[in-house]
């Protein structure tokens, strides 16, 4: 048996500086100081001007020309070089314009929305994803991306949940880590560099009722424990810019926050990058009756440190007269246009600021497809395998590929992406048709011809298929548009007659292979128990059906696990895995509602916390995901019972591949405080580390545990730090179980 040693440092800690990217602050400092004093009042707030090109760019002309546009968003090519002769050949001093767009999975290679993404756990390639954005959205002269999307959460019923790594703070933050270097490189100068953004700062994914755009009402310790660890892993990772939040949290709008844009972001985390409004946001301050007058937004975004104003039209034209009329210091306007101007300079746009539309594409190139099928096949999650009934053998001869999500290219895309083209969407029946070639019949039925599709007039010919077939492959899931911004859902089963179709197919008596296509959980507990198997594959991207088809047939082995938790019912939500522990937890002793006598006492059920519909658990818990192949973990072993304050100590245990095909697995290290002067979770993820094994063999998997990672927020005095005492720790497959050991953190 061989032994390796992985020893894998939990390299980042949620909070803790990674590698400081981060130009200093003297960056270009001659440069911006020398431009910034020849600027007129006029035109140093056209740079804090951000405008939509998406239709009728032209009409932006005159203002590129009068210097009132600092960037331009949402157009790219010619019609980007078009604004930007004017910006740099026609205006006064021909400052550059700043092309953004959102690039959130890609721009023309599609990859797995970042929910799927996150299900990878597979940083080198989230990485390798968002370096092949980048390349692809630069070629076109886009230079900024509002990406990553850091906000954890917890609700499934957010549309925005799709564009979210999930609901643990540790995962969001490694995984928007290597998205930022992805999207950024190693030098911003560079091309094919796009300045990331991270997003939304802060708390949307907090939302009352997961509904978008709501207000976020949240601890101070839920805002430093969970909120915020992404973004400052994303501050120090060097992420070039920010973008403001629409919500408010606890009475106070994100875009008008002092607190988050200048005393913690740029004060505490010294971080010196750029910060964009959201789309409105700085005008929404008076709809959110947070003010009366457009004036008086212009006045609090500006004073608040976010310095681009995203389509509002209120800082200009509005902050000219405010700052002539001293309601706006012209020193903060001057900070703001620093903050834009030495972007520009970092990204090289005086020197290179057209793109070469003349170039040959590198959109779709070879190596970016297999990067997307790569990250496709691991962001897919095995939840079910009855009698291994996957991966199909050779004995299959014929496979009923039936639903409305087995050939649908525009929605397998899932939301935000812009400017990808569904003709290059590689769906599931193409790809297994291509897979199956004459070796293996496929029968082909709809069943239903789209996600909400209530008709049940096409449901007959897909049971007939699944007659005719050995196994039934059955895509089901969400069209792309019931998720992403302001699509938020109150039920998240399987939209229309989809449940239907399965009951009706179940019928056949076929084995089925459930494959979901969603861009959230969903569920789907019901339909499951009528499938031998479940695949989750969230929306793939442009290479989704050769990712399924390979892991179908084995080519592949599904290595993803859940980056959020699933609910059994909606009314579960909030429901995740780092809960408090409670003063009456539920065991299994629990009635259900389905089980309680008739006329029974008050007082004979019991006083524990569950639901009566479904008890406490969730469908699936995060962490959680399946292999073709069997691992075995045993002997953790801990290098010292005592953590000392200066110290670390290393926690590690055998993982042993007990099956007979090679498999990835991801490895992950779970703490506990047992006891602090706040309330603790009752775990919380500290480390992971994804290894590939070989059948039979055996690899010790390593983590190092120093005092940081174990700090949480003291509101006594607004400080993160750990406290001395005992800890649980685990080492384990998912967020449940796990071999278990303790260590005891002393001074
Ligand atoms: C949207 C989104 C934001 C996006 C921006 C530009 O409203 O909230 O995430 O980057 O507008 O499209």
């Amino acid at each position: 048996m061989k032994i390796r040693s992985l020893i894998c440092l939990s390299i980042l800690s949620v909070g803790l500086v990674s590698c400081q990217q981060q130009k200093p602050k003297d960056a270009y400092a001659d440069e911006v100081e020398a431009l910034l004093s020849k600027m007129s009042l006029a035109e140093k707030i056209g740079q804090l001007n951000l405008l939509d090109g998406s239709w009728q760019a032209e009409r932006l002309e005159n203002d590129i020309r009068d210097g009132h546009v600092g960037s331009v968003l949402n157009c790219s090519g010619e019609t980007a070089n078009q604004l930007q002769r004017v910006a740099v050949e026609e205006s006064r001093l021909g400052i550059p314009l700043l092309f953004g767009r959102d690039v959130i999975h890609g721009f023309k290679t599609i990859f797995p929305i970042p929910l799927g993404q996150a299900a990878s756990f597979n940083e080198e390639l989230i990485e390798q994803g968002s370096r092949v954005a980048a390349i692809e959205a630069s070629s076109v002269g886009v230079r900024h991306t509002y990406a990553p999307m850091i906000d954890v959460t917890r609700d499934p019923r957010w549309g925005r949940v799709a564009e979210s790594l999930g609901e643990d703070a540790y995962l969001t933050s490694r995984l928007g880590v290597a998205m930022v270097k992805g999207l950024q490189g190693d030098d911003l100068t560079d091309p094919s560099a796009i300045a990331a953004c991270a997003k939304h700062f802060a708390a949307y994914g907090m939302t009352e009722g997961g509904r978008d755009y709501n207000v976020a009402d949240i601890s101070a310790e839920t805002l430093h424990d969970y909120v915020l660890p992404p973004f400052k892993a994303a501050a120090d990772a060097g992420c070039a810019t920010f973008m403001t939040s629409f919500n408010e949290i606890n009475g106070m709008p994100a875009s008008a926050s002092k607190y988050l844009f200048t005393d913690l972001l740029r004060d505490e985390w010294n971080w010196t990058g750029m910060v964009v409004s959201d789309y409105y946001s700085i005008e929404q301050l008076k709809v959110q009756a947070f003010c009366e007058t457009l004036d008086e937004s212009a006045i609090y975004g500006i004073n608040a440190g976010v310095d681009m104003d995203m389509m509002s039209h209120v800082y200009w034209p509005l902050l000219e007269d405010l700052v002539k009329a001293g309601k706006v210091k012209e020193s903060v306007v001057d900070n703001a246009v620093r903050n834009v101007l030495r972007l520009k300079y970092q990204l090289g746009l005086f020197e290179n600021p057209y793109c070469d539309t003349t170039r040959d594409s590198v959109f779709y190139a070879p190596e970016h497809l297999e990067t997307a099928k790569k990250l496709a096949t691991e962001s897919v999650v095995l939840l079910k395998n009855e009698d291994q009934v996957l991966p199909l053998t050779d004995n299959i001869q014929s496979v009923a590929v039936i639903g409305p999500m087995a050939n649908a290219p525009v929605e397998q895309l899932g939301t935000w992406c812009f400017d990808a083209e569904p003709e290059h969407s590689v769906t599931p029946l193409a790809a297994l048709t291509e897979e199956c070639g004459d070796r293996v019949k496929i029968n082909y039925a709809k069943g239903l011809a789209y996600s909400r599709d209530e008709s049940e007039t096409e449901i007959p010919a897909a049971v007939a298929a699944a007659r005719r077939s050995d196994v039934v492959l059955l895509f089901v899931g969400e069209e792309a548009i019931l998720s992403g911004e302001a699509k938020c859902r109150a039920d998240i089963s399987l939209p229309g007659a989809q449940s239907k179709l399965i009951d009706e197919v179940a019928k056949a008596g076929k084995p089925i292979v459930l494959v979901v296509m969603a861009g959230r959980p969903l569920t789907i507990g019901a339909e499951t128990e009528k499938c031998a198997a479940v695949l989750y594959a969230f929306h793939g991207g442009t290479m989704a059906g050769p990712a399924l088809s390979d892991l179908i047939f084995g080519k592949e082995n599904p290595s993803g696990k859940l980056p959020i938790t699933f609910p059994k019912m909606v009314g579960q939500v909030p429901i995740y895995y780092n809960q408090k522990l409670i003063g009456r937890p539920a065991g299994d002793d629990i009635v259900l509602l389905k089980d309680i006598p008739v006329e029974a006492k008050q007082t004979s059920l019991g006083f524990s916390s569950y639901w009566l519909e479904v008890g406490y658990k969730p469908l699936y818990p995060f962490g959680y995901g399946l292999s073709y192949t069997s691992f075995d973990y045993k002997k953790i072993q801990v290098s010292n019972p005592e953590l000392k304050m200066d110290g670390s100590i290393d926690v590690w245990c055998e993982v042993k591949n007990t099956g007979t095909r090679p498999g990835k697995e991801t490895v992950q290290l779970y703490v506990q405080d047992v006891a602090g002067s706040a309330t603790r979770p009752c775990r919380e993820l500290k480390g992971f580390k994804k290894v590939e094994i070989a059948p039979g063999e055996t690899e010790v998997v390593s983590f190092t545990i120093t005092p940081d990672m174990l700090g949480f927020y003291h509101a006594v005095d607004g400080k993160t730090y750990p406290e001395t005492g005992r800890f649980n720790v685990w080492i384990g497959s998912s967020s449940e179980g796990g071999l278990k050991s303790e260590f005891e953190l002393v001074k």
